[in-house]
């Protein structure tokens, strides 16, 4: 036996929790082979548990199959695009107009989460985590039964099972997914040609990056969006900084407009939206959110309960109604971020080896969005902070003033911080760190630990950023809100 095993044993023991350990051949069950429930198994066996994961497709789950990982790999070709389109402007001159080739695009895509999907397969196998194939449905008493696709049927138990089973796409009434004309990010992914004009509906983050990509593919794209403005979950400085640039992309943003369905025409469809307009596109792109996926995972007799939104409810500590019972990643009303789902899944064991675990702060987490620019954030923005009731410093460093961003021609956004205003010239606590711009969602990180450290401008302005990069952006603002700004005031 594993000396890491033997000491989860005896802390799952300290804990009192072991009372059918020896009965059962697993100490966890995971229904769900996503980002939450690997991680949460990678994490177990560390510790020397023994895992069992549930899985009915591929481990990797919608992140690494039918979202963030190939959704960022066409992103890149998109980026790869613009860079052969806009040669000539650094001396490069490519002989003849550029061709998109989307089936050499879609070998690449697979490609790469094949790799991915292999490494993981291999890292799951290293650790001894047993894989059981088949749809798992929780039963009473921690027992959860597997149906193969076959019909083969057998039931696990353990000490306690992490529901993990995501989220799946969603749409609104009047466009019902036919997988061609109206198609969610699950289509997307798999296309085999350009439509020449698109309709995003969601100014979210996934119609936020499929509305970049097919843009800068050579798309006419529109998008729709119910809210007043893109990305309405962050600081709308940002928000608006993306939107001129979309718009000087040539993208159509439409907000604060409902779509009331649509019209098939020999041209494509008429999507009909807001006061009485219309669009006629080839292809609607419906990105309005995804909904947990808690089809099969809940069996007779369980005390699982269900919130209003359809989310599997959980206590501060991801545990469910059912004792041994863990809920984690998209079936709980959490960021739906794949890492979002990694720290919950490392969350779940400490609690079940009964190790101190610091709450999540879900309102410091890091968000990031692909598209062209690309936006990152932490924290709170500046009218969160300030409906808090904070008294609020603020500093923009436009990356129009930035050596690297004019070097990549990459020059529209910023970085944004806000931070706690103090009785002195220097701000105090960093509130939040935004930013919409080149590599944005890669600047991110010193805002990130900024934000969670609860740093102050003063802990960071002394650091030193190498020049010239993007990073200095980030540092310029530190130093800026010291009170005594350097480039910028
Ligand atoms: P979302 O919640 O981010 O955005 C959906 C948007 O659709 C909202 O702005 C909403 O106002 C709008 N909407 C809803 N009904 C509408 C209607 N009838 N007409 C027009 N607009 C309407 O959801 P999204 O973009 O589908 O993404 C799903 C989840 O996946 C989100 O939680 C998101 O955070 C996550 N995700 C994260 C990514 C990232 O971090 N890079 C990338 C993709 C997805």
């Amino acid at each position: 036996m594993m000396a890491g095993r033997q000491d989860a044993i005896r802390q799952i023991d300290g804990q009192g929790q072991d009372a059918q350990r020896q009965g059962n051949e697993m100490d966890v069950v995971i229904v769900g082979g996503g980002p939450a429930g690997y991680a949460a198994a990678l994490y177990g066996a560390s510790c020397g548990l023994r895992i069992t994961v549930v899985e009915r497709d591929k481990v990797g789950g919608t992140c690494l199959h039918r979202g963030c990982v190939p959704a960022k790999e066409l992103l890149e070709a998109a980026s790869v695009w613009r860079s052969v389109k806009n040669a000539g402007e650094f001396g490069v001159m490519v002989d003849g107009a550029p061709r998109m080739d989307m089936a050499a695009m879609q070998l690449r895509k697979t490609a790469v989460v094949d790799q991915l999907h292999k490494g993981l397969s291999g890292l799951i196998k290293g650790r001894h985590i047993n894989v059981e194939r088949g749809t798992g449905t929780l039963l009473p008493g921690r027992r959860v039964r597997v149906v193969e696709d076959g019909g083969g049927e057998r039931v696990l138990a353990a000490d306690h099972v992490v529901l993990a089973t995501g989220s799946v796409t969603r749409s609104i009434p009047g466009l019902d997914i036919d997988g061609k004309i109206i198609v969610t990010s699950d289509e997307v992914l798999s296309l085999d040609y350009l439509p020449r004009t698109v309709a995003v509906v969601g100014g979210g983050a996934i119609g936020c990056e499929f509305a970049s990509f097919f843009s800068d593919l050579g798309a006419d794209v529109t998008v729709l969006e119910a809210l007043p403005r893109l990305l309405a979950g962050c600081d709308e400085d940002i928000s608006n900084a993306l939107t001129r640039s979309f718009k000087r992309k040539g993208i159509k943003v439409h907000t604060g407009v409902q779509v009331r369905g649509h019209e098939p025409s020999s041209a494509g469809t008429t999507v009909s939206f807001g006061d009485g307009e219309s669009v006629v596109v080839e292809m609607v792109v419906v990105a309005v959110g995804r909904r947990p996926s808690t089809d099969s995972v809940l069996g007779e007799g369980v005390d699982v309960k269900l919130d209003g939104r359809g989310f599997v409810a959980v206590n501060g500590q991801l545990q469910t109604g059912e004792t041994g019972v863990w809920a984690i990643g998209d079936i709980v009303d959490t960021p739906q971020l794949a890492h979002v789902g990694f720290v919950e899944g490392i969350q779940v064991i400490k609690h079940i080896l009964g190790e101190p675990a610091l709450p999540i702060d879900y309102g410091k987490v890091p968000w990031g969005i692909y598209s062209h620019p690309e936006v990152a954030f932490t924290g709170m923005s500046e009218e969160q902070a300030r409906d808090a009731g904070y008294e609020v410093m603020v500093r923009k460093d436009p990356f129009g003033g930035n050596s690297r961003a004019r070097v990549l021609g990459e020059t529209d956004g910023m970085v944004k911080v806000v931070a706690e205003a103090s009785a002195s010239s220097s701000a105090g606590r960093i509130l939040g760190v935004h930013i919409v711009g080149p590599w944005a969602t890669e600047l991110l990180s010193p805002g990130y630990l900024a934000v969670n450290w609860e740093a102050t401008p003063d802990d960071f302005a002394g650091l030193i950023q190498p020049h010239p990069t993007l990073s200095e952006a980030f540092g310029e603002v530190m130093i800026s809100l010291t009170g005594r700004g350097l480039h910028i005031g």
